[in-house]
């Protein structure tokens, strides 16, 4: 059988173009005793990836030119000779950018699985789609920040940064959700809207249209609690001197440095040691054992019309190199998602 996959052509300088990578059809080889034929519904579009590109990272596998990517996906059995899979199943993997793919069925682990390793995916109100998007990793980074690891009490200021995207918009649901008061930064007037008037948070900004330590300041005029930051180096420089001592801070990432290596600076670091303050980064990893309390936690706020994810869709596999070099240029809001099949 055929099928179509993206590989990258080439290794960019600075900000990811569609020309990096190319559509290639190749023949999947027939299926053995013990193997599965899955066909790819949905892929997931990460900042990480813009990392995988390059020829070196410190966590993570580049990704090798002129062969198969990896991302997470989801995507159906179409045809099982496994006994664990059944034609139909939905499952989750690590086999994004491609339509098709053949598994042995390894199990499935965000991130760290062989790209091929699977799991049956079969939650009571979940869509397949969810388990790329109000289920996936960068939901479950939201939820290990802010439900499993952030001290947050009713009362408390949050600032979370990016946070129109995935990670932040839900992060900023989730404070809410345990009372805080929550602020939140983002790249334009539309997101700020949205997250004042959908996502419900007590302020929002254009991290470019202000002077960012000015408007910390009067958007938190007792101080932070807590930092949830995704964005930059730079935004998190002006939160520390706003921290409140023994404040938090969690930093899921750097999105804003991930196309510029050479950005990683932080400053005002005196208030770390002045305040008492916790610096943690964290990934998915450290919540794997929270996988089923995360599921249960999201659907029922989601069924409770507390939880809302927005999502940007893109059509077919030749579009997922658009769609990723989109998301440093920013514009949409929620999870960049891209519809396989
Ligand atoms: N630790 C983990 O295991 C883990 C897992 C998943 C994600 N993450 C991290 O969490 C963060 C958010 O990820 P996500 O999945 O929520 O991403 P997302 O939904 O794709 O949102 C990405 C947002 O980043 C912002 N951005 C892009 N380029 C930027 C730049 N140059 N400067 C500042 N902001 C920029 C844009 O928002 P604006 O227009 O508002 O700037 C964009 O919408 C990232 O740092 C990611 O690496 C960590």
């Amino acid at each position: 059988m055929r099928t179509r996959r993206v590989h990258l052509k080439q290794r960019p300088r600075g900000l990811a173009r569609p020309g990096d990578f190319e559509v290639v059809e190749v023949e999947l080889p027939p299926l053995q005793a013990g193997q599965v034929l899955v066909q790819n519904l949905w892929m997931s579009i990460d900042p990480y990836m813009r990392r995988s590109m390059e020829a070196e990272a410190t966590d993570l596998e580049p990704w090798p030119l002129g062969a198969a990517l990896d991302g997470p996906s989801v995507g159906r059995v179409l045809e099982s000779r496994h006994p664990a899979f059944r034609a139909g199943d939905v499952v989750e993997s690590m086999s994004g950018w491609q339509e098709h793919f053949v598994s042995d069925g390894q199990p499935f682990v965000p991130y760290l699985s062989p790209s091929h390793s699977l799991a049956v995916r079969a939650s009571a109100g979940a869509e397949p789609r969810d388990y790329v998007g109000l289920l996936g990793i960068a939901a479950l980074t939201a939820y290990g920040g802010m439900a499993c690891l952030a001290r947050v009490s009713a009362g408390d200021t949050v600032v979370v940064s990016s946070a129109a995207g995935t990670v932040g918009s839900i992060a900023c649901q989730i404070a809410k959700l345990r009372g805080a008061r929550v602020v939140g930064s983002a790249g334009s007037p539309d997101k700020v809207r949205w997250l004042r008037s959908v996502v419900g948070i007590d302020h929002a900004f254009d991290y470019r249209e202000v002077v960012l330590r000015d408007e910390l300041r009067a958007a938190c005029p007792g101080g932070i609690d807590v930092v949830l930051e995704n964005a930059t180096p730079e935004h998190l420089s002006a939160c520390l001197p706003r921290m409140k001592e023994l404040g938090q801070v969690l930093i899921a990432g750097f999105v804003g440095t991930y196309s510029d290596r050479g950005s990683m600076r932080i400053e005002n670091f005196e208030y770390v040691l002045d305040r008492f303050l916790t610096i943690r980064s964290y990934r998915i990893m450290d919540f794997l054992d929270r996988y089923d309390e995360f599921v249960r936690d999201m659907l029922a706020w989601r069924a409770e019309g507390r939880m809302t994810l927005q999502e940007t869709i893109y059509e077919g596999l030749e579009q997922a190199p658009a769609a990723l070099c989109a998301l440093f240029t920013g514009g949409r809001i929620g999870k960049t998602l891209v519809r396989l099949a």
